[in-house]
């Protein structure tokens, strides 16, 4: 992942526990770049699920929730630095519908490193979409709380079923979301 994406989980944890609990967390985790981390350079996807597993201990939270919650805080930070100039931004379905086509695109061409999840779409009809998501990291907590964040942007109420998970054995996991804006 992106040094962009620890930097940002740095200052939530920071912003929540402290800076004295996150050089705990940096340390207990024991991760290789001991939390040197520089936005633009990549570091192992094996770093953000240690961090994220020695958070589960010290918040007593799952990992979900906390990956959930890192997704939420995330978004409009994401969305601020979007590379994408000109989005269709008149309805969070639109936007939705531009994920992976638009905005993960444009971000795998000004990066071609980077690992993006795979989006393909379901429209059952107004004020619905389902988006099956794919990702050799499996981080659909991550999906989740992205999504919830965009419905805070769009102020638009946000329901999201998880019937089928990767993490269940599933080769994609099936989010299905409803908004009432
Ligand atoms: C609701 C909206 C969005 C969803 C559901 C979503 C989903 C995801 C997920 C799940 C990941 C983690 C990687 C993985 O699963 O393999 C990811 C990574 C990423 N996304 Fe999105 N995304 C959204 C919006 C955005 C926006 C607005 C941007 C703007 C630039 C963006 C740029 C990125 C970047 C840079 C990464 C990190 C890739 C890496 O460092 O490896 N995403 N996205």
């Amino acid at each position: 992942m992106q040094g962009l994406i620890y930097t940002i989980l740095a200052d939530m944890v920071i912003d929540m526990k402290g800076i004295p609990f996150w050089n705990e967390v940096i340390r207990e985790s024991n991760v290789a770049s001991k939390g040197a981390y520089t936005t633009g350079v990549q570091y192992d996807d094996e770093e953000l699920f240690a961090i994220v597993e020695y958070l589960e201990k010290a918040l007593e939270l799952p990992q979900a929730e906390i990956i959930k919650l890192y997704g939420v805080h995330l978004f409009p930070i994401l969305l601020e630095k979007m590379p994408v100039g000109s989005l269709e931004m008149s309805s969070m379905k639109r936007f939705l519908l531009q994920i992976d086509e638009v905005i993960h695109k444009e971000v795998k061409r000004v990066n071609p490193d980077v690992y993006l999840p795979e989006f393909q779409y379901i429209d059952p009809g107004k004020d619905e979409l389902v988006m099956l998501y794919r990702s050799k990291r499996k981080l659909c907590p991550l999906s989740e709380g992205l999504i919830i964040g965009a419905g805070k942007h769009f102020n638009t109420e946000v329901t999201i079923n998880h019937p089928i998970c990767m993490h269940d054995g599933a080769d994609h996991c099936r989010l299905e979301i409803i908004m009432v804006p």
